[in-house]
């Protein structure tokens, strides 16, 4: 970046960059934070879905009657009864083919399991379960189509009319056949990566209520308030009229990205002018709601006899499921970050998403940036097997370095400190453990990442804040910002003390809120630090110019005689405290608040085929080191001890950073190791929590975290964004530390016991 940002940085802080305790913390800590559900409104009924039993049918008869007779059921709707039934689809479809919408109650088709049918409202939970069941819809199956690959060939079944090929795109940078022809050397596999669910302890929930102006209220577990808008585009409502409030969430991980409870809430207190409850079971969670795509990757990888990678040709297939909901975006990031954190001059990738029949795929923490590294990182340690050469000498050849281009064709324009992460996690992974008896191995694994931050140039993101002052000098920031539990909230609290000079507990943010929060967009792409993050400081900056000005006209100093600093304003008469600053503002015609929106830098929409100067806001790199220990006798693979280091830029808290970067590790071991939702033929069979492995604290392995700062990112004080970036590396690490350990690196994922044990003795037989 430029010299103001380097030079920015070197200046000391006292908030920022200090782990102070988050406003959250306490609250969370003696379990009384209040998350959406846990709000009853006087009066309120509750709202159930009636989902699809089968992946694939057309709806042939539905009847409310015997569900209506039961005491207590209040109303049943189906799609029919729906203002706007249809949802706009926002992804990036095919050339000359629009997508199909999302419907918030299938009419006369379902193409999923759980897919919502009908919407069930009754005076109490009783009611509502025996009228859930009473609604009798007729179903007439139709073929069902589960496997990506087979959705793509002419005769695969159709999920939606015009065939199964939702989206595609494709980079073509330089000249890769030429390039294989000149290879000393040519890699090849194949990768495939397994549906997962977010599995945050919060189940999707909400109320909501009308208000004496006609404005559908709507408290959810949302990480995007901003589907306001979609909601009232459903129930037929001006823009205004609903409003959303999010409080802090028991988890998002992209799972609350798309809309969940939020349509059905609003349909039932407008149908009855009562507040409404709703909250999924875990089983709805489990089997309906949108999932990580499962990818197949084949990759081949030539260079050099000395380890610089030439070219890369990769073809991706990824299973969108059955409605396109965030896939073509999703499949853009995949592609996107299909070559990973390593310059390469010649780079084909071709990828498609198809529809099938299984659950739909949407955001999941990575969004697309994390299936890649599975297939990248084996290559890399391919290329490096090949050519003899050292894994992390040929990681660092190859390392991107800031200038660069990516092979979608934008310049990293800030620091890539990927050698540097390497280092840190190699010099504090220590020395290698003793196995635990003869059966076992110990092996050490290393995998890097890069994940971009912040939306894509097409979609011209802004965020909005307001800072002001109270009378009695306690700083107030109002920024609609979603807090997943990242400490979103926390470190706009910071920022603010930051510039304004007053302590932490000075400072209150109301947050959260679409009416009455300046919006700042959602809480996903890593973006809310770098963007809400710099409205605040843009807006804090602003303030604190004002309330110099204002005791410039009150005292009669010029403005350069004056500081704000700690305690109040600093002039040659002596310190004038904040609260006496602030009526000398409005003594003085000067605002004691301010407002500023943030606009992150642009670019032209991308086609099918990237190309592009600007197509994301900038990158965030990282590595990790594992040390696991197979067990041969079956398979079974246990973390031992991990490193994950991660160049943030900056911290702005750094025990908030630390604990994104812990938590996403433990995630990233699950999707390595243990979790999947298993299909059959379109049915999820996985739809209880005991089914769905996720790590529990006795299957971590000690992480330490190593938090590196370039000092260069284009959040506030040179933040990166860490939310999503740390999940990355976790199954390459993992991969081929058992690589390491029994010689075989697994493929699939998740690398159950089993499947490690089956790599096992086809090493033994080949
Ligand atoms: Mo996300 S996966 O951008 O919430």
């Amino acid at each position: 970046m430029t010299d103001t940002v380097r030079d920015h940085v070197r200046r000391p802080t006292r908030v920022v960059n200090t782990s102070v305790l988050r406003n959250d913390a306490r609250e969370k800590l003696l379990g009384r934070t209040r998350y959406a559900g846990d709000l009853d409104v006087a009066g309120q009924l509750h709202a159930r879905l009636v989902r699809s039993p089968v992946p694939s049918a057309r709806i042939v008869a539905k009847d409310a009657s015997a569900a209506l007779a039961i005491p207590g059921v209040v109303a049943v709707l189906f799609g029919e009864d729906v203002p706007n039934n249809e949802i706009p689809t926002n992804t990036a479809g095919i050339k000359g083919r629009p997508l199909p919408p999302s419907w918030v109650l299938a009419t006369d088709r379902v193409r999923y399991h759980g897919e919502p049918v009908a919407l069930v409202v009754a005076a109490n939970l009783r009611a509502l379960a025996a009228g859930e069941a009473a609604v009798e819809v007729e179903y007439d199956l139709l073929p069902v189509v589960s496997d990506p690959e087979r959705a793509l060939e002419p005769d695969g079944p159709e999920v939606h009319e015009g065939g199964n090929l939702l989206s595609q795109w494709e980079i073509d940078r330089g000249d890769v056949d030429a390039a294989f022809a000149d290879a000393d050397v040519v890699v090849e596999g194949r990768y495939e990566a397994q549906v997962v669910d977010h599995a945050y302890l919060e189940p999707e929930t909400g109320v909501g209520w009308l208000d004496d102006e006609g404005v559908i209220n709507i408290r959810v577990s949302t990480q995007e308030i901003e589907h306001y808008r979609r909601i009232a585009h459903v129930v037929g409502l001006t823009d205004s009229k609903v409003r959303v409030q999010a409080p802090y969430l028991g988890g998002g991980f992209g799972g609350k990205e798309d809309m969940t409870v939020e349509p059905y809430i609003a349909l039932a207190v407008q149908r009855t002018g009562r507040p409404v409850k709703m909250t999924w079971t875990r089983q709805e969670s489990l089997t309906a709601r949108a999932k990580r795509h499962p990818v197949r990757m084949s990759y081949r990888t030539a260079a050099t006899a000395d380890g610089r990678l030439l070219a890369h040709d990769i073809e991706v297939v990824s299973d969108a499921g059955a409605y396109p909901l965030l896939s073509g975006f999703v499949l853009l990031y995949i592609t996107l970050n299909a070559a990973g954190p390593y310059r390469c001059d010649n780079v084909r990738v071709r990828s498609r998403a198809a529809y099938t029949n299984n659950t739909p795929g949407s955001a999941f923490r990575g969004f697309g940036g994390m299936q890649p590294v599975l297939g990248y990182e084996a290559q890399i340690d391919k290329v490096a097997d090949a050519t003899g050469r050292d894994r992390v000498e040929v990681r660092k050849r190859n390392a991107f370095t800031a200038g660069d281009r990516i092979p979608a064709g934008q310049r990293i324009d800030t620091a890539v400190w990927l050698p540097q992460c390497i280092d840190a996690v190699l010099e504090r992974i220590g020395p290698r453990p003793e196995p635990s008896s003869p059966d076992h191995r110990v092996g050490l694994g290393l995998a890097c990442n890069v994940q971009p931050y912040g939306r894509v140039a097409w979609m011209n993101d802004s965020a909005s804040a307001w800072v002001g002052c109270e009378r009695n000098g306690d700083v107030v920031v109002r920024c609609g910002v979603p807090d997943v539990g990242g400490g979103q909230v926390s470190s706009l609290a910071q920022i603010a003390a930051e510039v304004l000079h007053v302590p932490m507990d000075k400072v209150t943010v109301h947050f959260g809120d679409s009416a009455r929060t300046p919006l700042a967009g959602r809480t996903t792409a890593t973006r809310q630090l770098y963007m809400s993050g710099n409205a605040v400081l843009a807006a804090a900056r602003v303030l604190r110019a004002r309330l110099v000005e204002g005791v410039a006209r009150g005292s009669g100093h010029a403005e350069s005689a004056l500081t704000l600093a700690e305690g109040g304003v600093i002039t040659p008469d002596g310190v004038v405290p904040l609260a006496e600053v602030v009526m000398m503002c409005l003594a003085n015609g000067v605002a004691i608040n301010a407002m500023e929106t943030y606009f992150a830098p642009t670019g032209p929409p991308v086609a099918q085929r990237i190309d592009a100067e600007r197509i994301v806001p900038d990158f965030t790199f990282g590595a990790h080191a594992a040390y696991v220990e197979v067990d041969t006798r079956t398979g079974a693979v246990r973390p031992l001890r991990y490193v994950a280091a991660h160049d943030v830029g900056r911290a702005i808290n750094p025990a908030s950073v630390r604990g994104q970067i812990e938590g996403a590790v433990v995630q990233g071991l699950g999707y390595a190791l243990s979790e999947r939702i298993v299909y059959d033929e379109g049915v999820n069979l996985t739809g209880a929590f005991y089914q769905y492995a996720v790590p529990t604290a006795a299957d971590c392995p000690e992480i330490e975290v190593v938090v590196l700062e370039s000092g260069e990112g284009v959040g506030p004080f040179n933040a990166r964004g860490i939310g999503e970036p740390p999940i990355g590396p976790c199954a390459a690490t993992i991969a081929s530390a058992i690589e390491d350990a029994v010689g075989v690196r697994p493929t699939t994922l998740p690398m159950l016991a089993e499947r490690v044990r089956a790599c096992i003795d086809e090493r033994a037989q080949s």
